[in-house]
């Protein structure tokens, strides 16, 4: 059986290259040809999506995915397992953060989850930065509670823990807590091509999961770490539609199509519908390029990242801190101190919202001038553990400069979050007109807040709370 390919174009692609712009009307022209091209899946929804249909768009993220679902009608197969020929809709869904930047509490997890999969995803790909699978839980018990297929995400980066026997490990791990497939998440595109096929070699041989690969062409050795990763036995890679892939996105889909084609890892893409989707989406990539959003820099690989291990997203948030503050001369030392920050604070891996908080912790090192004289909130949480548990110990003399003798928390970080739904749907009643409306409310309050004012022509004092 051929390799599978679930296309990132309309969710990472927009996300890694247009500032996840990409709206609902453009992607509406090109779903129902990729619906129609042979994927495994194809990933719409979850990650950033969501916040930026109701911060920059101005559109409600939800209609977006039943759209995507009603464009979509070869993609109805949930409830089915593997051996199905149709493809899914996906989405990336960040654990007990579900789309947001901290936790939540677990009602809001689980009514996240079962309105995803009524609205139409099949596919829930859960993953927690720090790859502590408490974390996963309520995400994972959820999906499987209401018939999605769920896939595990483990993030992958490098440190000394970070081991292929630390992965596999893992992976064990959450195969026993009910995951339906497994995917690797290189979200920083680090990982090496002779890695890969050890990383996925051990993986195969310690489960029985279905394993998935996902990299960035940030490093630019992502196309030879997906022929490693298929020649171990990777089930599925994650590539983007050509207009939107390569640079600090994923490789083009295009081109796997024709490189295996006739070999025994042929995915079969029906290459006229990728052809013509791509010509869709290819004046639409220009349009961002002429008006700023998509970035000429971010089209480019930057061989750099592998030796500072310094996402693709991270390295252009790390710019513009910098060029806020007039120190763009600072870049070099500021990539410098990333993993040193990194190693101070037991190896988080670099993704959303570790990445951010490092990132800015090492920038306010440089600026101060003395490591950690400036802290943001952020940094005292994940040292008090309301992340979760760090990956290695964190170094006890910062931890002690930081938060001092302070407590930390050895329970899951969301064990003391009281539930939240039915408080919030009593209190925003007068604007929330669905439980979709108070999910967006929960997590992304007053965006959501006043883009459903906006959306149902609400005046502003009659949507006052009324406690
Ligand atoms: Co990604």
């Amino acid at each position: 059986m051929g390799v599978k390919i679930v296309d990132t174009a309309l969710r990472d692609g927009s996300q890694s290259l247009l500032a996840t712009r990409l709206t609902t009307e453009e992607i509406l022209r090109v779903a129902p040809l990729l619906d129609k091209a042979g994927y495994y899946a194809l990933e719409v929804w979850g990650g950033a999506t969501f916040d930026a249909c109701l911060r920059f768009l101005d559109e409600d993220p939800w209609e977006r995915l039943r759209a995507i679902r009603k464009a979509c009608p070869n993609t109805k197969l949930r409830k089915l397992r593997d051996g199905f020929k149709n493809t899914k809709l996906q989405m990336l869904f960040r654990g007990q953060n579900i789309l947001g930047y901290h936790h939540y509490p677990d009602d809001i997890v689980e009514k996240f989850v079962e309105r995803s999969l009524a609205n139409g995803i099949d596919i829930i790909r859960v993953f927690d930065a720090l790859n502590d699978v408490r974390n996963l839980k309520s995400a994972v018990d959820a999906c499987k509670k209401y018939g999605g297929h769920c896939q595990i995400a483990l993030s992958y980066t490098t440190s000394p823990v970070h081991t292929v026997a630390y992965y596999v490990d893992l992976a064990k791990e959450v195969e026993k807590m009910g995951a339906d497939s497994l995917c690797i998440k290189d979200m920083a595109g680090v990982l090496l091509p002779e890695d890969a096929y050890k990383l996925i070699h051990e993986l195969k041989k310690g489960t029985n999961l279905p394993i998935e690969l996902h990299s960035h062409c940030t490093g630019g050795i992502c196309q030879l770490t997906y022929r490693r990763a298929i020649e171990a036995g990777v089930d599925i890679i994650d590539t983007a539609l050509s207009p939107l892939s390569g640079g600090t996105s994923q490789p083009a889909t295009e081109a796997f199509n024709y490189a295996l084609k006739g070999t025994k890892y042929d995915p079969k893409l029906k290459q006229d519908m990728l052809d013509e989707a791509a010509a869709i989406l290819s004046p639409i990539k220009e349009k961002y390029l002429k008006n700023g959003i998509l970035k000429p820099k971010a089209l480019s690989c930057n061989p750099s990242i592998l030796k500072y291990q310094v996402p693709g997203g991270m390295l252009s948030n790390l710019m513009s801190q910098l060029e806020k503050q007039g120190a763009m001369d600072k870049y070099d030392e500021v990539l410098k101190e990333v993993p040193r920050v990194r190693k101070d604070l037991g190896y988080p891996p670099l993704v959303t919202p570790l990445s951010q908080m490092v990132g800015t912790q090492a920038v306010m090192n440089v600026i101060t001038g003395e490591r950690y004289k400036m802290v943001p909130k952020e940094i005292k949480d994940y040292l008090h553990g309301y992340y979760g548990k760090a990956p290695a110990p964190v170094d006890p003399k910062i931890q002690k400069k930081i938060i001092g003798d302070d407590p930390v928390i050895t329970y899951r970080p969301a064990d003391k979050l009281a539930p939240e739904f039915e408080k919030l749907k009593k209190e925003y009643r007068k604007i929330a007109k669905c439980d979709e409306d108070v999910l967006s409310i929960a997590l992304f309050e007053q965006t959501a807040i006043s883009f459903l004012k906006r959306k149902y022509g609400l005046e502003a004092e009659s949507f006052s709370v009324s406690l």
